[in-house]
Protein backbone atom coordinates (compact mmCIF):
# COMPACT_ATOMS: atom_id res chain seq x y z
CA UNK A 1 0.00 0.00 0.00
CA UNK A 2 1.31 3.66 -0.92
CA UNK A 3 1.86 5.48 2.06
CA UNK A 4 -0.83 7.81 2.59
CA UNK A 5 1.50 10.16 4.61
CA UNK A 6 1.66 13.98 3.98
CA UNK A 7 4.39 15.39 1.86
CA UNK A 8 6.44 17.26 3.77
CA UNK A 9 8.41 20.36 1.95
CA UNK A 10 10.50 22.66 3.32
CA UNK A 11 11.14 26.09 2.21
CA UNK A 12 14.38 27.60 2.16
CA UNK A 13 14.59 31.80 1.05
CA UNK A 14 15.74 34.63 3.08
CA UNK A 15 13.01 36.58 2.86
CA UNK A 16 10.86 35.94 6.26
CA UNK A 17 7.91 37.26 4.62
CA UNK A 18 8.24 35.24 1.68
CA UNK A 19 8.56 31.92 3.38
CA UNK A 20 5.90 32.87 5.54
CA UNK A 21 3.47 33.64 2.67
CA UNK A 22 3.64 30.39 1.15
CA UNK A 23 3.99 28.58 4.52
CA UNK A 24 0.10 29.63 4.69
CA UNK A 25 -0.53 29.00 1.49
CA UNK A 26 0.28 24.81 2.05
CA UNK A 27 -1.83 25.00 5.60
CA UNK A 28 -4.95 22.50 5.37
CA UNK A 29 -3.71 20.95 2.41
CA UNK A 30 -2.44 17.86 1.75
CA UNK A 31 1.42 18.79 2.70
CA UNK A 32 3.79 19.47 5.75
CA UNK A 33 5.64 22.95 5.13
CA UNK A 34 8.40 24.11 7.34
CA UNK A 35 10.54 27.40 6.71
CA UNK A 36 13.81 28.49 7.03
CA UNK A 37 15.58 31.77 6.72
CA UNK A 38 19.20 30.78 6.30
CA UNK A 39 21.40 28.02 4.67
CA UNK A 40 22.47 26.67 8.31
CA UNK A 41 18.81 26.34 9.90
CA UNK A 42 17.28 24.90 6.08
CA UNK A 43 20.75 22.31 6.91
CA UNK A 44 19.80 21.73 10.66
CA UNK A 45 15.61 21.38 9.22
CA UNK A 46 16.77 18.63 6.90
CA UNK A 47 18.23 16.77 9.07
CA UNK A 48 15.60 16.62 11.95
CA UNK A 49 12.90 15.99 9.59
CA UNK A 50 12.60 13.34 6.47
CA UNK A 51 12.25 16.19 3.85
CA UNK A 52 9.99 14.83 0.50
CA UNK A 53 10.44 18.31 -1.75
CA UNK A 54 12.50 21.50 -1.07
CA UNK A 55 11.93 24.48 -2.45
CA UNK A 56 15.36 26.72 -2.20
CA UNK A 57 15.96 30.07 -3.06
CA UNK A 58 19.22 29.38 -4.86
CA UNK A 59 20.43 33.14 -4.15
CA UNK A 60 20.95 32.85 -0.22
CA UNK A 61 23.33 35.89 1.04
CA UNK A 62 26.34 34.52 1.82
CA UNK A 63 26.72 31.20 0.21
CA UNK A 64 26.07 29.77 -3.22
CA UNK A 65 22.68 28.26 -3.51
CA UNK A 66 24.42 25.71 -6.01
CA UNK A 67 26.72 24.71 -4.14
CA UNK A 68 24.10 23.86 -1.47
CA UNK A 69 21.92 21.74 -3.95
CA UNK A 70 24.69 19.79 -4.65
CA UNK A 71 25.55 19.07 -1.25
CA UNK A 72 21.86 18.46 -0.28
CA UNK A 73 21.05 16.17 -3.97
CA UNK A 74 24.26 13.74 -2.74
CA UNK A 75 23.15 13.72 0.98
CA UNK A 76 19.26 12.92 0.41
CA UNK A 77 19.14 11.65 -3.43
CA UNK A 78 15.35 10.81 -2.70
CA UNK A 79 14.81 14.41 -1.88
CA UNK A 80 13.66 16.52 -4.91
CA UNK A 81 14.13 19.76 -5.20
CA UNK A 82 12.14 23.08 -6.88
CA UNK A 83 14.85 26.10 -6.81
CA UNK A 84 13.49 29.75 -6.85
CA UNK A 85 15.87 32.34 -9.75
CA UNK A 86 15.68 35.15 -10.20
CA UNK A 87 13.64 36.44 -13.45
CA UNK A 88 16.40 36.59 -16.04
CA UNK A 89 18.74 33.98 -14.02
CA UNK A 90 18.48 31.03 -17.20
CA UNK A 91 22.49 30.60 -16.68
CA UNK A 92 22.13 29.51 -12.77
CA UNK A 93 18.13 27.60 -13.75
CA UNK A 94 19.89 25.30 -16.11
CA UNK A 95 23.01 24.76 -13.86
CA UNK A 96 20.74 23.68 -11.17
CA UNK A 97 18.65 21.56 -13.66
CA UNK A 98 22.03 19.68 -14.20
CA UNK A 99 22.78 19.09 -10.67
CA UNK A 100 19.08 17.77 -10.62
CA UNK A 101 16.89 20.29 -9.76
CA UNK A 102 13.17 18.20 -10.74
CA UNK A 103 11.63 22.20 -11.48
CA UNK A 104 11.84 25.79 -11.06
CA UNK A 105 10.17 28.60 -10.63
CA UNK A 106 10.92 32.79 -11.58
CA UNK A 107 10.16 35.05 -8.81
CA UNK A 108 7.54 36.59 -8.65
CA UNK A 109 6.05 33.62 -9.33
CA UNK A 110 1.93 33.13 -9.16
CA UNK A 111 0.45 30.75 -6.12
CA UNK A 112 -0.97 28.50 -9.16
CA UNK A 113 2.37 28.27 -10.57
CA UNK A 114 3.87 26.61 -7.37
CA UNK A 115 0.80 24.52 -7.10
CA UNK A 116 1.41 23.17 -10.65
CA UNK A 117 4.87 22.31 -9.77
CA UNK A 118 4.48 20.72 -6.63
CA UNK A 119 1.67 18.78 -7.80
CA UNK A 120 4.19 17.30 -11.05
CA UNK A 121 6.91 16.83 -7.94
CA UNK A 122 3.97 14.74 -5.81
CA UNK A 123 2.73 12.55 -9.12
CA UNK A 124 6.95 12.02 -9.30
CA UNK A 125 7.58 11.27 -5.52
CA UNK A 126 4.93 9.17 -5.10
CA UNK A 127 5.84 6.69 -8.37
CA UNK A 128 9.23 6.67 -6.50
CA UNK A 129 7.84 5.68 -2.92
CA UNK A 130 5.63 3.15 -4.75
CA UNK A 131 8.63 1.28 -6.74
CA UNK A 132 10.93 1.64 -2.96
CA UNK A 133 7.88 0.15 -1.25
CA UNK A 134 7.63 -2.87 -4.06
CA UNK A 135 11.36 -3.14 -3.80
CA UNK A 136 11.17 -3.40 -0.30
CA UNK A 137 8.68 -5.87 -0.17
CA UNK A 138 10.23 -7.99 -2.76
CA UNK A 139 13.35 -8.54 -1.16
CA UNK A 140 11.43 -9.29 2.07
CA UNK A 141 9.45 -12.34 0.07
CA UNK A 142 13.30 -13.05 -1.17
CA UNK A 143 14.36 -13.40 2.14
CA UNK A 144 11.51 -15.30 3.79
CA UNK A 145 12.04 -17.42 0.87
CA UNK A 146 15.50 -17.70 1.39
CA UNK A 147 15.52 -18.58 5.37
CA UNK A 148 12.45 -21.65 3.94
CA UNK A 149 14.74 -22.97 1.70
CA UNK A 150 17.74 -23.24 3.60
CA UNK A 151 20.02 -22.40 0.33
CA UNK A 152 22.71 -22.88 2.36
CA UNK A 153 25.16 -25.98 1.58
CA UNK A 154 28.36 -26.22 3.55
CA UNK A 155 31.30 -28.27 2.76
CA UNK A 156 35.15 -27.99 1.69
CA UNK A 157 35.76 -31.64 0.59
CA UNK A 158 36.81 -32.33 -2.85
CA UNK A 159 33.43 -34.28 -3.26
CA UNK A 160 31.23 -31.99 -1.85
CA UNK A 161 32.66 -29.04 -4.29
CA UNK A 162 32.11 -31.70 -7.14
CA UNK A 163 28.68 -31.78 -5.77
CA UNK A 164 28.60 -27.87 -6.06
CA UNK A 165 29.93 -27.99 -9.68
CA UNK A 166 27.49 -30.74 -10.88
CA UNK A 167 24.68 -28.63 -9.38
CA UNK A 168 25.75 -25.52 -10.71
CA UNK A 169 25.73 -27.32 -14.20
CA UNK A 170 22.36 -28.77 -13.68
CA UNK A 171 21.28 -25.13 -12.84
CA UNK A 172 22.19 -24.28 -16.02
CA UNK A 173 20.46 -26.67 -17.88
CA UNK A 174 17.05 -25.96 -16.91
CA UNK A 175 15.50 -28.77 -19.03
CA UNK A 176 17.39 -31.63 -17.89
CA UNK A 177 15.91 -34.06 -15.18
CA UNK A 178 18.71 -34.66 -12.11
CA UNK A 179 18.73 -37.69 -10.46
CA UNK A 180 20.74 -37.31 -7.00
CA UNK A 181 21.28 -39.94 -4.94
CA UNK A 182 22.70 -40.47 -1.39
CA UNK A 183 22.23 -41.72 2.10
CA UNK A 184 19.05 -40.57 4.42
CA UNK A 185 20.33 -37.70 5.45
CA UNK A 186 23.29 -36.22 2.70
CA UNK A 187 21.27 -33.28 1.59
CA UNK A 188 19.29 -34.36 -1.30
CA UNK A 189 16.28 -32.18 -0.95
CA UNK A 190 18.66 -29.57 -0.34
CA UNK A 191 20.38 -29.50 -3.44
CA UNK A 192 17.23 -30.32 -5.28
CA UNK A 193 16.07 -26.67 -4.22
CA UNK A 194 19.25 -25.14 -4.58
CA UNK A 195 19.37 -26.48 -8.30
CA UNK A 196 15.93 -24.60 -9.04
CA UNK A 197 16.54 -21.67 -7.25
CA UNK A 198 19.49 -21.11 -9.21
CA UNK A 199 17.91 -21.99 -12.49
CA UNK A 200 15.48 -19.43 -14.79
CA UNK A 201 12.63 -21.97 -13.56
CA UNK A 202 13.16 -20.33 -9.71
CA UNK A 203 10.19 -17.44 -10.20
CA UNK A 204 7.83 -20.60 -10.64
CA UNK A 205 6.68 -23.85 -8.41
CA UNK A 206 9.05 -25.94 -6.68
CA UNK A 207 6.69 -29.22 -5.98
CA UNK A 208 8.39 -31.47 -3.42
CA UNK A 209 6.43 -35.26 -3.73
CA UNK A 210 7.19 -37.57 -1.61
CA UNK A 211 5.72 -40.69 -3.86
CA UNK A 212 5.81 -43.14 -0.70
CA UNK A 213 3.61 -40.71 1.15
CA UNK A 214 0.58 -40.77 -0.87
CA UNK A 215 -1.53 -43.70 -1.01
CA UNK A 216 -2.00 -45.98 -3.80
CA UNK A 217 -5.28 -44.60 -5.24
CA UNK A 218 -4.95 -41.41 -4.90
CA UNK A 219 -1.74 -41.56 -6.77
CA UNK A 220 -2.92 -40.95 -10.20
CA UNK A 221 -5.15 -38.35 -9.37
CA UNK A 222 -2.37 -36.35 -7.17
CA UNK A 223 -0.19 -36.59 -10.26
CA UNK A 224 -2.36 -35.97 -12.91
CA UNK A 225 -5.35 -34.14 -11.57
CA UNK A 226 -8.86 -34.86 -12.07
CA UNK A 227 -12.19 -34.19 -13.61
CA UNK A 228 -14.90 -32.78 -11.00
CA UNK A 229 -17.15 -36.28 -10.76
CA UNK A 230 -14.31 -38.67 -12.45
CA UNK A 231 -14.60 -40.41 -9.05
CA UNK A 232 -16.41 -40.27 -5.79
CA UNK A 233 -14.31 -37.50 -3.85
CA UNK A 234 -13.83 -36.05 -7.22
CA UNK A 235 -16.21 -32.57 -6.11
CA UNK A 236 -14.03 -30.36 -8.38
CA UNK A 237 -12.14 -30.18 -10.80
CA UNK A 238 -8.33 -30.20 -9.57
CA UNK A 239 -4.53 -29.86 -11.35
CA UNK A 240 -1.98 -32.22 -10.85
CA UNK A 241 1.75 -32.40 -9.58
CA UNK A 242 2.84 -32.03 -13.55
CA UNK A 243 0.42 -28.76 -14.46
CA UNK A 244 1.15 -27.03 -10.90
CA UNK A 245 4.76 -27.46 -11.76
CA UNK A 246 4.91 -25.81 -15.17
CA UNK A 247 7.54 -23.64 -15.79
CA UNK A 248 8.82 -25.11 -12.69
CA UNK A 249 10.47 -28.23 -10.72
CA UNK A 250 8.84 -31.14 -9.31
CA UNK A 251 11.12 -32.74 -7.16
CA UNK A 252 10.02 -36.50 -6.93
CA UNK A 253 11.39 -37.65 -3.32
CA UNK A 254 11.97 -41.63 -2.91
CA UNK A 255 11.24 -42.56 -6.40
CA UNK A 256 12.23 -46.25 -5.60
CA UNK A 257 9.40 -46.27 -3.74
CA UNK A 258 7.07 -45.57 -6.59
CA UNK A 259 4.17 -48.17 -7.81
CA UNK A 260 4.98 -49.64 -11.43
CA UNK A 261 1.97 -48.59 -12.96
CA UNK A 262 2.51 -45.19 -12.14
CA UNK A 263 6.23 -45.34 -13.37
CA UNK A 264 4.82 -45.93 -17.29
CA UNK A 265 2.66 -42.95 -16.76
CA UNK A 266 5.38 -40.55 -15.53
CA UNK A 267 7.23 -41.89 -18.28
CA UNK A 268 5.05 -40.94 -20.54
CA UNK A 269 4.40 -37.53 -19.50
CA UNK A 270 8.11 -36.99 -19.14
CA UNK A 271 8.54 -38.19 -22.74
CA UNK A 272 5.49 -35.72 -23.88
CA UNK A 273 5.52 -33.35 -21.79
CA UNK A 274 1.76 -33.69 -22.34
CA UNK A 275 -1.15 -34.96 -20.11
CA UNK A 276 -4.54 -35.82 -19.45
CA UNK A 277 -6.42 -35.19 -16.08
CA UNK A 278 -8.26 -38.43 -14.72
CA UNK A 279 -11.56 -38.73 -16.13
CA UNK A 280 -10.67 -36.01 -18.81
CA UNK A 281 -9.72 -36.56 -23.03
CA UNK A 282 -8.29 -33.01 -23.56
CA UNK A 283 -4.78 -32.99 -23.27
CA UNK A 284 -2.75 -30.22 -21.84
CA UNK A 285 0.41 -29.21 -22.61
CA UNK A 286 3.17 -28.58 -19.36
CA UNK A 287 6.37 -27.62 -19.21
CA UNK A 288 8.04 -29.28 -15.92
CA UNK A 289 11.85 -30.25 -15.07
CA UNK A 290 11.67 -33.70 -12.71
CA UNK A 291 14.78 -33.73 -9.86
CA UNK A 292 14.14 -37.24 -8.50
CA UNK A 293 16.23 -38.55 -5.14
CA UNK A 294 16.96 -42.10 -3.93
CA UNK A 295 18.60 -43.87 -1.22
CA UNK A 296 18.13 -46.67 -2.35
CA UNK A 297 20.22 -48.62 -5.21
CA UNK A 298 18.14 -48.47 -7.97
CA UNK A 299 20.56 -50.96 -9.89
CA UNK A 300 18.74 -54.00 -7.34
CA UNK A 301 15.25 -52.24 -7.56
CA UNK A 302 15.76 -52.73 -11.63
CA UNK A 303 16.84 -56.18 -10.74
CA UNK A 304 14.06 -57.41 -8.95
CA UNK A 305 11.90 -55.75 -11.90
CA UNK A 306 11.00 -53.12 -8.97
CA UNK A 307 12.37 -50.23 -10.81
CA UNK A 308 11.81 -49.30 -14.81
CA UNK A 309 15.10 -49.16 -16.35
CA UNK A 310 13.33 -46.69 -19.09
CA UNK A 311 12.22 -44.13 -16.48
CA UNK A 312 15.59 -44.62 -15.11
CA UNK A 313 17.16 -43.38 -18.40
CA UNK A 314 14.85 -40.91 -18.16
CA UNK A 315 15.50 -39.62 -15.04
CA UNK A 316 18.90 -39.79 -14.85
CA UNK A 317 20.05 -37.01 -17.54
CA UNK A 318 22.35 -35.65 -14.77
CA UNK A 319 23.12 -37.55 -11.93
CA UNK A 320 24.76 -36.07 -8.46
CA UNK A 321 25.60 -38.68 -6.25
CA UNK A 322 26.14 -37.06 -2.52
CA UNK A 323 28.60 -39.06 -0.47
CA UNK A 324 27.70 -39.75 3.17
CA UNK A 325 29.32 -37.38 5.73
CA UNK A 326 31.52 -40.36 6.96
CA UNK A 327 33.39 -40.25 3.76
CA UNK A 328 34.15 -36.87 3.67
CA UNK A 329 35.38 -36.10 7.28
CA UNK A 330 36.80 -32.71 6.94
CA UNK A 331 32.86 -31.16 5.91
CA UNK A 332 32.28 -32.30 9.99
CA UNK A 333 34.04 -29.24 11.24
CA UNK A 334 32.56 -26.39 8.97
CA UNK A 335 28.85 -27.81 9.36
CA UNK A 336 28.86 -28.12 13.07
CA UNK A 337 30.10 -24.22 12.86
CA UNK A 338 27.79 -23.40 10.84
CA UNK A 339 24.68 -24.99 12.44
CA UNK A 340 26.45 -24.13 15.64
CA UNK A 341 26.02 -20.21 14.62
CA UNK A 342 22.47 -20.85 13.41
CA UNK A 343 21.43 -22.27 16.57
CA UNK A 344 22.70 -19.37 18.96
CA UNK A 345 21.40 -16.91 16.93
CA UNK A 346 17.96 -18.78 17.13
CA UNK A 347 18.02 -19.37 20.63
CA UNK A 348 19.95 -16.25 21.22
CA UNK A 349 23.30 -17.76 22.94
CA UNK A 350 25.46 -15.38 21.72
CA UNK A 351 29.53 -16.08 21.26
CA UNK A 352 28.24 -20.15 21.82
CA UNK A 353 31.25 -22.08 19.78
CA UNK A 354 32.65 -25.96 20.03
CA UNK A 355 35.89 -27.02 21.98
CA UNK A 356 38.76 -28.57 20.30
CA UNK A 357 37.33 -31.68 22.06
CA UNK A 358 34.46 -32.08 20.99
CA UNK A 359 35.30 -31.08 17.07
CA UNK A 360 37.83 -34.50 17.60
CA UNK A 361 34.69 -36.87 19.09
CA UNK A 362 32.21 -35.28 16.12
CA UNK A 363 35.16 -35.85 13.43
CA UNK A 364 35.61 -39.50 14.71
CA UNK A 365 31.97 -40.24 14.83
CA UNK A 366 30.79 -41.47 11.96
CA UNK A 367 27.48 -40.10 11.34
CA UNK A 368 25.01 -42.97 9.97
CA UNK A 369 22.31 -40.21 9.82
CA UNK A 370 24.51 -38.10 7.86
CA UNK A 371 24.19 -34.47 8.15
CA UNK A 372 20.75 -34.46 9.33
CA UNK A 373 22.20 -35.88 12.50
CA UNK A 374 24.94 -33.19 12.99
CA UNK A 375 22.50 -31.03 12.94
CA UNK A 376 20.15 -32.58 15.57
CA UNK A 377 23.25 -32.76 17.66
CA UNK A 378 24.21 -29.52 16.98
CA UNK A 379 20.96 -28.51 17.93
CA UNK A 380 20.32 -30.71 20.85
CA UNK A 381 23.50 -29.99 22.56
CA UNK A 382 23.20 -25.78 21.62
CA UNK A 383 19.74 -25.84 23.70
CA UNK A 384 21.90 -28.24 27.00
CA UNK A 385 24.81 -25.94 26.56
CA UNK A 386 25.33 -24.13 30.06
CA UNK A 387 27.57 -21.66 29.19
CA UNK A 388 29.16 -20.89 25.72
CA UNK A 389 31.09 -23.57 25.06
CA UNK A 390 30.04 -26.89 23.71
CA UNK A 391 31.80 -29.48 25.42
CA UNK A 392 31.88 -33.53 25.29
CA UNK A 393 29.75 -33.93 27.68
CA UNK A 394 27.17 -31.38 25.75
CA UNK A 395 27.20 -34.66 23.01
CA UNK A 396 25.33 -38.10 23.77
CA UNK A 397 27.25 -40.48 25.68
CA UNK A 398 26.51 -43.12 23.24
CA UNK A 399 27.99 -40.75 20.72
CA UNK A 400 31.12 -40.77 22.39
CA UNK A 401 31.31 -45.22 22.87
CA UNK A 402 30.78 -44.87 18.83
CA UNK A 403 33.55 -42.50 18.53
CA UNK A 404 36.23 -44.61 20.88
CA UNK A 405 35.17 -47.74 18.37
CA UNK A 406 35.99 -45.88 15.32
CA UNK A 407 38.80 -45.06 16.41
CA UNK A 408 39.52 -48.82 17.34
CA UNK A 409 38.72 -49.61 13.92
CA UNK A 410 40.88 -47.27 12.14
CA UNK A 411 44.20 -48.92 14.00
CA UNK A 412 43.40 -51.93 13.02
CA UNK A 413 42.78 -50.58 9.42
CA UNK A 414 45.99 -48.99 9.27
CA UNK A 415 47.94 -52.23 10.91
CA UNK A 416 45.74 -54.06 7.41
CA UNK A 417 46.92 -51.40 5.40
CA UNK A 418 50.29 -51.70 7.08
CA UNK A 419 50.69 -55.70 6.61
CA UNK A 420 49.08 -55.56 2.67
CA UNK A 421 51.86 -52.79 1.72
CA UNK A 422 54.56 -55.51 3.16
CA UNK A 423 53.43 -58.37 1.27
CA UNK A 424 53.15 -56.42 -1.74
CA UNK A 425 56.71 -54.89 -1.49
CA UNK A 426 58.37 -58.13 -0.52
CA UNK A 427 56.64 -59.90 -4.02
CA UNK A 428 57.08 -57.35 -6.39
CA UNK A 429 60.72 -57.16 -5.31
CA UNK A 430 60.57 -61.29 -5.50
CA UNK A 431 60.97 -61.61 -1.70
CA UNK A 432 64.47 -59.97 -1.68
CA UNK A 433 64.27 -57.94 2.10
CA UNK A 434 67.25 -55.65 1.47
CA UNK A 435 65.41 -54.26 -1.71
CA UNK A 436 61.66 -54.78 -0.17
CA UNK A 437 63.37 -53.00 2.86
CA UNK A 438 64.62 -49.63 0.69
CA UNK A 439 61.32 -49.39 -1.23
CA UNK A 440 59.43 -48.78 1.89
CA UNK A 441 62.16 -46.83 3.38
CA UNK A 442 63.08 -48.72 6.50
CA UNK A 443 66.02 -50.46 7.74
CA UNK A 444 66.34 -54.12 7.14
CA UNK A 445 66.20 -55.36 10.29
CA UNK A 446 62.87 -53.10 10.95
CA UNK A 447 61.35 -55.19 8.19
CA UNK A 448 62.47 -58.49 9.70
CA UNK A 449 60.52 -57.34 13.09
CA UNK A 450 57.66 -56.51 11.28
CA UNK A 451 57.42 -59.61 9.13
CA UNK A 452 57.73 -61.69 12.16
CA UNK A 453 54.95 -59.16 14.48
CA UNK A 454 52.74 -59.79 11.33
CA UNK A 455 53.56 -62.93 10.61
CA UNK A 456 54.14 -62.87 7.05
CA UNK A 457 56.44 -64.94 5.00
CA UNK A 458 56.30 -67.58 8.23
CA UNK A 459 54.69 -70.69 6.33
CA UNK A 460 54.62 -72.34 3.13
CA UNK A 461 56.41 -71.41 -0.37
CA UNK A 462 57.14 -67.45 0.32
CA UNK A 463 58.81 -68.47 3.99
CA UNK A 464 60.99 -70.52 2.04
CA UNK A 465 61.19 -68.42 -0.80
CA UNK A 466 61.69 -65.15 1.99
CA UNK A 467 64.55 -67.39 3.84
CA UNK A 468 66.68 -68.36 0.95
CA UNK A 469 67.32 -64.54 0.45
N1 LIG B 1 25.97 -29.54 3.04
C1 LIG B 1 24.98 -29.09 3.83
N2 LIG B 1 25.03 -27.85 4.34
C2 LIG B 1 24.05 -27.40 5.15
N3 LIG B 1 22.98 -28.12 5.53
C3 LIG B 1 22.88 -29.38 5.04
C4 LIG B 1 23.85 -29.93 4.16
N4 LIG B 1 23.48 -31.19 3.84
C5 LIG B 1 22.33 -31.41 4.49
N5 LIG B 1 21.96 -30.34 5.21
C6 LIG B 1 20.79 -30.23 6.11
O1 LIG B 1 20.57 -31.54 6.64
C7 LIG B 1 19.18 -31.82 6.71
C8 LIG B 1 18.85 -33.03 5.86
O2 LIG B 1 19.01 -32.71 4.50
P1 LIG B 1 17.97 -33.22 3.36
O3 LIG B 1 16.58 -33.23 3.89
O4 LIG B 1 18.22 -32.44 2.13
O5 LIG B 1 18.49 -34.70 3.22
P2 LIG B 1 17.99 -35.88 2.27
O6 LIG B 1 19.19 -36.42 1.60
O7 LIG B 1 16.89 -35.40 1.40
O8 LIG B 1 17.47 -36.92 3.33
P3 LIG B 1 16.34 -38.10 3.17
O9 LIG B 1 16.91 -39.12 2.23
O10 LIG B 1 16.20 -38.64 4.55
O11 LIG B 1 15.12 -37.47 2.65
C9 LIG B 1 18.49 -30.56 6.26
O12 LIG B 1 18.20 -29.77 7.40
C10 LIG B 1 19.51 -29.89 5.39
O13 LIG B 1 19.31 -28.51 5.33
MG1 LIG C 1 14.85 -35.92 1.47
Amino acid sequence: MVKTEKIKILIVDDEKQFTEELSGFFQGSDYESFEANTAEDGKKMLKSHEIDLLILDVRLPGVNGLDILKEVKIQYPAMEVIIISAHGDMDTVIKAMRLGAFDYLRKPFRYIDIQIAIERTQKYLLVQRRLKQMEERNSLISKNLEEKIDRQFIGVSPQILEVFEQATAAANYPEANVLITGESGTGKENIARIIHYSSIREDRIFGAVNSSAITETLLESEFFGHKKGSFTGAIADKMGFFEVCNGGTLFLDEIADMPLNLQAKILRACEEKVITRVGDTTQIRTDFRIISATNHDLKKRIEKKKFRLDLLHRLNTLHIHIPALRERPEDIEPLLIHFVDLFATRFNKPGLHVSREAFELLTNYDFPGNVRELRNLAERASILCKGNVLGINDFPVELQKASSETKETEIVNLKTIEINMIRKVLQSCKYNQQAAADALGIHRDALSRKMKKYDIGGTGNIAKQVSSQ
